[in-house]
């Protein structure tokens, strides 16, 4: 048996297999489908200080070999989550990391506050990111107002922090560092990349909010890129996540540099996966004898002759 437990510096898991933020509701959907003890971690989608209904329909339209949405961030607000979802799924045996986005770095320390009252979460996942809507991908657009927004998170809360950010950026490893000056425990790479999909016939875009985020398997190349990029780099722990949708995957993403890795868009169609796959990978490590998934983590042999993907900041 491999050791799958990983530690990405507060945050320690029983294996590397989350489930992504928005991929898998407040878990109660995936009753049927998920063994929850399989899996390393569950992050419900989610969740700001008031409700917003989200953004108008269609909120989501496939394309080739990827998945575009435009949700618009719609849930139930913070009190209506602690109140209804919190002790649901702190019962699961799982461990559950929490994921919020603020409007303004206050509204971001103020959701961190109301669940540092919740010793037994995991983590908080502050999604830094969200394409969707005004005032969310900003914050990781920007390495100062992420270092501002992790470090006034960090004063308030105790449990491990976790900074989403997007690949919508020139330079992804400033903001990454960024976020590790503000005292994050670990980086999620990626959000969704910002696309359009388009009714020519109409002359129309298909999303009612117009442009939405991409992902699935059309993303994985970019995400695993910026993974790369941001291990050579930058001294943080990363969740890799971007159109994981087998053992091969995972892989790919761990060798590259991510410590642990997010399932996203796959569990809409394969809701089992998930916990399908730490299994696969304890098998996988066993027959490559490898004792610890620890021990293949950006493990990547770049060519001599090509230059480093991003230069140390
Ligand atoms: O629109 C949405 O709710 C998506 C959120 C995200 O990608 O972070």
């Amino acid at each position: 048996m491999a050791d799958l437990t990983v530690e990405l510096n507060r945050l320690k898991l029983r294996n590397p297999i989350l489930v992504a933020s928005g991929t898998f509701g407040y878990a109660k959907e995936a009753t049927a489908f998920v063994d929850f003890s399989q899996l390393g971690g569950i992050i419900p989608k989610t969740v700001t200080l008031l409700p917003r209904e989200g953004n108008p329909p269609p909120r989501t339209v496939e394309t080739s070999c990827g998945l575009l949405n435009s949700i618009g961030l719609d849930n139930d607000g913070i009190d209506t989550f602690i109140e209804k979802h919190i002790d649901y799924l702190t019962s699961l045996d799982c461990p559950i990391i929490a994921n919020v986005a603020g409007h303004n770095a206050e509204e971001f320390v103020v959701l961190a506050e109301k669940l540092n009252a919740f010793p037994q979460l995991a983590g908080v996942e502050l999604n830094m990111s969200c394409p969707n809507v005004s005032g969310g991908v900003d914050f990781a657009t920007n390495p100062d107002m992420t270092r501002q927004v992790l470090a006034a998170v960090r004063e308030k809360c105790n449990l491990p922090i976790i900074a989403k950010l997007t690949p919508n950026v020139t330079n992804i490893v400033e903001i990454a560092a960024a976020a590790a000056e503000g005292g994050a425990d670990a980086v999620t790479l990626i959000n969704t990349l910002m696309g359009v999909a388009i009714d020519w016939r109409r002359r129309k875009p298909i999303l009612g909010n117009v442009f939405g985020g991409l992902s699935g398997p059309a993303i994985k190349p970019v995400a695993l890129r910026i993974v790369c990029q941001v291990a050579q780099a930058v001294e943080i722990p990363i969740i890799g996540v971007g159109g994981i949708q087998n053992l091969d995957d995972v892989m790919e993403f761990l060798v590259a540099g991510a410590s642990a890795v997010q399932i996203g868009t796959a569990s809409f169609y394969t809701p089992g996966l998930a916990s399908r796959l730490p299994g696969e990978l304890n098998e996988l490590l066993d027959h490559e004898g490898v004792a610890r998934v620890n021990d293949i983590v950006g493990t990547l042999q770049y060519p001599n002759s090509v230059p480093a993907p991003c230069a140390k900041v």
